[in-house]
């Protein structure tokens, strides 16, 4: 069994799906896996650690991936890189299907069986391979660490022989897996820290890092939680409540960081053009959701956006790849456990288990054709 690694063809993409601790664990199981030189390099892996781990350099993707029964990616193969893998392989990456039916297509047509890690259910047995939350974790770490580094003001109060400064305020909007450790971040940067959510399980987890809830908790705010844990579509009427209280709050916070998303559906918008002119000029905002189409009006993909009164939105994109490391990381375990249930410790080689409930939520394209659900047109 070969196994590739590629380097990411995106620019914007600084993460590696494998570093040298799961090359060792890949060999170990029989494997002999070939890293393309330079894969590692944004993320702080140097060709010569991949070579000491056990992995075979090769000098470009065509190299690499040409012979791979199995090839390692953060993102989707691109048409260039699919026409480098021979029919049959497999692929296992973050492969964003929403709305990129006709790259699915693609991928089918050439005989590649893909798997998503973004849609590995949220089950026990799942938790060491959810991406989702990996990334996320790390996402609301730095949404933080960079509000704290556009924030013309420290975080904590100081008292000092000149006089003492205020610690910043912090609200949290959305209290998932990075809204949590946003709030977490905060807190150990000495901000007074405030959250709101529409899921009501969140008020003790909010509570429990030392953050105050604020939230409209009516009895549609009691019932707002999927079974999957997940937010629903609130009301009109509940968004109208809940923006009222939000606008009298974001008017005396110094820094907001949104994270609110609805799974399958466009960002919901809960930072109004209004609200942010209520803010302070030097407040900052740090759209977490501006790939999803932004909870902050205003928010521009890619941008840091200055508004005419002096507040600054921060739009940045793949936020968790700013920590190329850690993200990588934690990324390539993630991608570790996954595939050591993909390959047969007997034969050395890959058994995909199809009825598997794992294999049936990720695979995405396999024997020619889209084989998701969720994915395929009617024709
Ligand atoms: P997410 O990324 O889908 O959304 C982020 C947050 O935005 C959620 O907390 C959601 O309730 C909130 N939100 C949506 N609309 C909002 C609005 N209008 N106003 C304010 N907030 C709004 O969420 P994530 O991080 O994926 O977590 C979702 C759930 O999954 C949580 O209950 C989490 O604890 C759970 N989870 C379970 C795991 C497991 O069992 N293995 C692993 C990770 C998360």
């Amino acid at each position: 069994m070969r196994i590739a690694v590629l380097t990411e063809s995106d620019p914007a993409e600084p993460r590696v799906a494998a570093v040298p601790e799961t090359i060792k664990k890949f060999v170990g199981l029989g494997a002999g896996v070939t890293v393309q030189s330079g894969a590692g390099l944004k993320a702080g892996v140097p060709d010569a650690d991949y070579e000491a781990a056990g992995a075979t350099l090769a000098g470009s993707a065509a190299e690499a991936a040409g012979d791979a029964d199995l090839v390692l990616k953060v993102r989707r193969p691109t048409a260039d890189e699919i026409g480098l893998l021979k029919r049959g392989a497999t692929v296992v990456a973050i492969m964003d299907p929403y709305g990129n039916q006709e790259a699915l297509g693609a991928l089918a047509q050439a005989g590649i069986d893909t798997f998503a890690m973004e849609l590995m259910p949220r089950i026990t047995r799942a938790q060491v391979m959810d991406v989702l939350s990996s990334q996320a974790n790390l996402a609301g770490y730095r949404a933080v660490v960079d509000g704290a580094a556009e924030y013309g003001r420290a975080m904590p109060m100081m008292m000092t022989a000149a006089g003492t400064v205020p610690a910043a305020r912090v609200f949290v909007m959305g209290v998932g897996v990075a809204g949590l450790q946003a709030i977490a971040t905060a807190r150990r940067m000495g901000a007074v820290v405030t959250a709101t959510d529409v899921r009501p399980a969140t008020k003790e987890q909010v509570e429990s890092l030392g953050a105050k809830f604020v939230a409209v908790e009516d009895d549609e705010f009691k019932q707002a939680e999927t079974s999957g844990g997940y937010a629903k579509e609130m009301s009109a009427e509940y968004k109208k409540k809940q923006a009222d209280l939000v606008a009298a709050h974001i008017a005396k916070q110094d820094i907001v960081i949104t994270t609110a998303l609805i799974p399958g559906r466009p960002a919901p918008q809960l930072v109004s053009q209004a609200m942010v002119a209520s803010m302070k000029p030097g407040s900052v905002l740090i759209d977490l959701a501006v790939e999803r189409g932004g909870n902050v009006e205003g928010a521009k993909a890619g941008e840091i956006v200055t508004t005419d009164h002096g507040v600054k939105i921060v739009g940045h994109l793949n936020v968790a790849g700013r920590l190329a490391a850690t993200a990588s990381s934690l990324y390539a375990r993630n991608l570790y456990a996954f595939v050591e249930t993909l390959i047969d410790k007997e034969t050395k080689s890959l058994a995909v288990k199809r009825d598997d409930e794992l294999v049936k939520a990720t695979n995405l394209t396999h024997g020619g054709a889209v084989v998701h659900p969720a994915f395929q047109t009617q024709s």
